[in-house]
């Protein structure tokens, strides 16, 4: 259990906050992939802490973005800079790679997280990648402030029209991507119909695809049995927290 002060916060739309906090511990170990629990309120109300995916660490720092979807998020928005955030991490595995790319990158709304993070990490090592993200609405576009300034090849899409952007799902950008180049893995993370629409479609059949999985989570380190996943190949389920939330799209049984 650590405490992460909070040194710099952004709202991004209406519903996204950013968040950069320093805790040396858990920046100098976070890989992509990898997420913290939050503390949302003082006391035992929220009893339980939210699972938050890490958006990048550096030095003696890491980021949070989450979207204010209900009452744990909405007091954490309401924090600021200077106080303290009680977070345990940081947890489950990570995204996997080889020096073989190129590699597509798909993410769905704040499934942007986890691989805006593993975008860093490839752009590190020189390794070719094409970031595809979506969103649905207009509004969410003021996420691309944080792609500002990355020499990185990005194609994005909305599907609420915008003249500055590809009108469709991150799905249509990312099948476009496939038919005009080759790649070696996919990895991806949004909601759960895009990992179900990904796992039956033809088009992605026969590539590696390692997938962050989101689930309600009660414990964060298999203890409470909340965010089982059935495997596909013999009996028994997956822990999200623990033996993911990065797990491979065809070991899953939809
Ligand atoms: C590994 C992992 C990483 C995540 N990373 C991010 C991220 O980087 N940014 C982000 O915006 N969101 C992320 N989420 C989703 C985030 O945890 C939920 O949106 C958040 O817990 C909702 O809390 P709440 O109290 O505001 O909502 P409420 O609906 O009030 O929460 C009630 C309960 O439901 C749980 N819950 C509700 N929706 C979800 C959900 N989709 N996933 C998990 N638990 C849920 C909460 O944990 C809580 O126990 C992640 C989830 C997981 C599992
Ligand atoms: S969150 Fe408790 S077992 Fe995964």
């Amino acid at each position: 259990m650590s405490e992460a002060r909070i040194v710099e916060k952004r709202k991004l739309g209406e519903d996204y906050i950013y968040f950069v906090l320093r805790e040396p511990v858990i920046a100098s170990l976070a890989s992509p992939g990898q997420f913290v629990m939050v503390k949302a309120g003082e006391g035992w109300d929220p009893l339980l802490r939210r699972p938050l995916g890490i958006l990048w660490a550096e030095d003696e720092h890491f980021a949070l973005l989450f979207k204010v979807v209900g009452r744990g998020t909405g007091i954490l928005r309401n924090l600021d800079c200077g106080n303290w955030l009680d977070v345990i991490g940081p947890l489950g595995n990570s995204f996997s790679w080889n020096d073989n790319g190129p590699f597509l990158l798909i993410a769905g709304g704040r499934g942007l997280v986890p691989i805006y993070f593993l975008a860093h990490a490839l752009f590190k090592r020189s390794l070719p990648f094409v970031f595809c993200v979506g969103f649905k609405v207009k509004e969410e576009l003021d996420l691309l402030q944080l792609l500002e300034g990355k020499n990185w090849n990005v194609a994005v899409a909305c599907e609420e029209k915008d003249e500055k952007v590809f009108c469709g799902t991150v799905l249509d950008v990312a099948r476009m991507q496939l038919r005009q180049n080759s790649f070696s893995k996919i990895y991806v993370c949004g909601p759960h119909d895009l990992l179900h629409s990904m796992a039956v479609d033809a088009e992605f059949a026969g590539l590696p695809i390692e997938a962050s999985f989101e689930a309600l989570m009660g414990c964060g380190y298999g203890l409470c049995l909340s965010c089982v996943l059935r495997k596909k190949s013999g009996e028994g389920y997956f822990h999200i927290c623990k033996e993911g939330p990065v797990i491979a799209l065809e070991e899953v049984s939809w």
